[in-house]
């Protein structure tokens, strides 16, 4: 018998035993992975469903879905490498009206952050990349070197949550008058040279984070994929998001408290303004990682799991 392909890559999953538990609720059902990575969470739900389940998967980065062997899950598996904002088309290609299960585990995977010519780590020199799906033409080169003053301050604040927006904007603009910024350790000198010592680090992450939001439009992708994917849900069918920091998160948490508001009927009211929430949430508080996986996986520190359940009789 041949050997399944070795894994070149390494990404440990985070909460998959609570993911598994709250998102499945049809053994036989269909279910995306809307953030594929290297299949940890796919390869756990395989092992818990029946065989004539169906699983999808979904990644833009094809080095990641590259790396898994389709031996390891015994159902019916569709890879597609595309954004997870195209789910919809994803899903009218496979002829597949409605799912019963959707995760989403945003952010990257372990050995793109690894990975020096992706430049997404700080602690990393590098080309100042940063893109998720290579072929795309924006880069956080482009955006250090084109993008005004003005703009990237509102990117480091809106994005990174650093109140030191204004003074490492400037510090960019300064540094690329002279020269044009082309690595990740330029850019980590711009924040340096900008910020108190004791928290250099803390603004070196929330910056890095707020150039690969601008880059790759995450913010904006999760909440078209909120939307597309509440829709495609079947009534009883759940949607589970690990988001990894408070941007995300509160999207999440908004998306989800927005659509399972109720508007009960007042006297006078027409049946229009009538409304059954299309959500039901089944987190109330974000779940965490418990301490022994919070002490192997670093990752699995930030992890915040909201899950939440398509109602039987919504109303627009
Ligand atoms: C945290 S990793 C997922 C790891 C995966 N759950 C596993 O067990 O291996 C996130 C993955 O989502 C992918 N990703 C992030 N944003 C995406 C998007 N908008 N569309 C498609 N894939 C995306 C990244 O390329 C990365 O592989």
């Amino acid at each position: 018998m041949s050997q399944p392909a070795q894994t070149q890559f390494r990404h440990t999953p985070v909460l998959v035993s609570e993911v598994c538990e709250l998102l499945v609720n049809d053994l036989s059902g269909i279910y995306v992975d809307g953030t594929f990575g290297l299949g940890g969470h796919t390869k756990a739900l395989s092992a818990l469903l029946n065989v004539d389940a169906t699983l999808i998967g979904i990644d833009q980065d094809q080095t990641a879905l590259a790396q898994f062997p389709p031996s390891l899950v015994q159902q019916s598996l569709h890879l597609v490498c595309t954004n997870f904002e195209n789910l919809n088309q994803v899903l009218n290609d496979l002829n597949i009206n409605k799912v019963h299960g959707i995760l989403l585990d945003l952010g990257l995977n372990s050995f793109s952050l690894d990975d020096p010519e992706r430049g997404f780590a700080f602690s990393l020199p590098g080309p100042l990349d940063m893109r998720f799906d290579r072929s795309n033409e924006l880069t956080a080169e482009i955006v250090v070197n084109t993008y005004s003053q003005e703009q990237l301050a509102n990117i480091i604040y809106r994005y990174g949550e650093e109140r030191n927006s204004r003074r490492i904007a400037r510090r960019i603009v300064e540094m690329r008058t002279s020269k044009k910024l082309t690595r990740s350790d330029e850019l980590k000198q711009a924040v340096m040279k900008s910020v108190d010592p004791r928290f250099r680090n803390k603004s070196l992450a929330r910056v890095f984070q707020a150039f690969r939001i601008e880059v790759n439009r995450e913010m904006d992708v999760l909440a078209q994929v909120l939307d597309a994917a509440t829709d495609v849900l079947v009534p009883g069918g759940r949607l589970a998001v690990i988001s990894y920091h408070s941007l995300e998160d509160r999207m999440v948490k908004m998306h989800f408290r927005e659509l399972s508001r109720d508007v009960p009927r007042q006297p006078g009211m027409v049946d229009t303004e009538v409304k059954i929430p299309f959500l039901k949430r089944i987190t109330g508080k974000p779940v965490v990682a418990q301490p022994s996986e919070a002490s192997q996986n670093p990752r699995a520190r930030s992890a915040k799991l909201r899950v939440a359940e398509r109602t039987t009789h919504a109303t627009q």
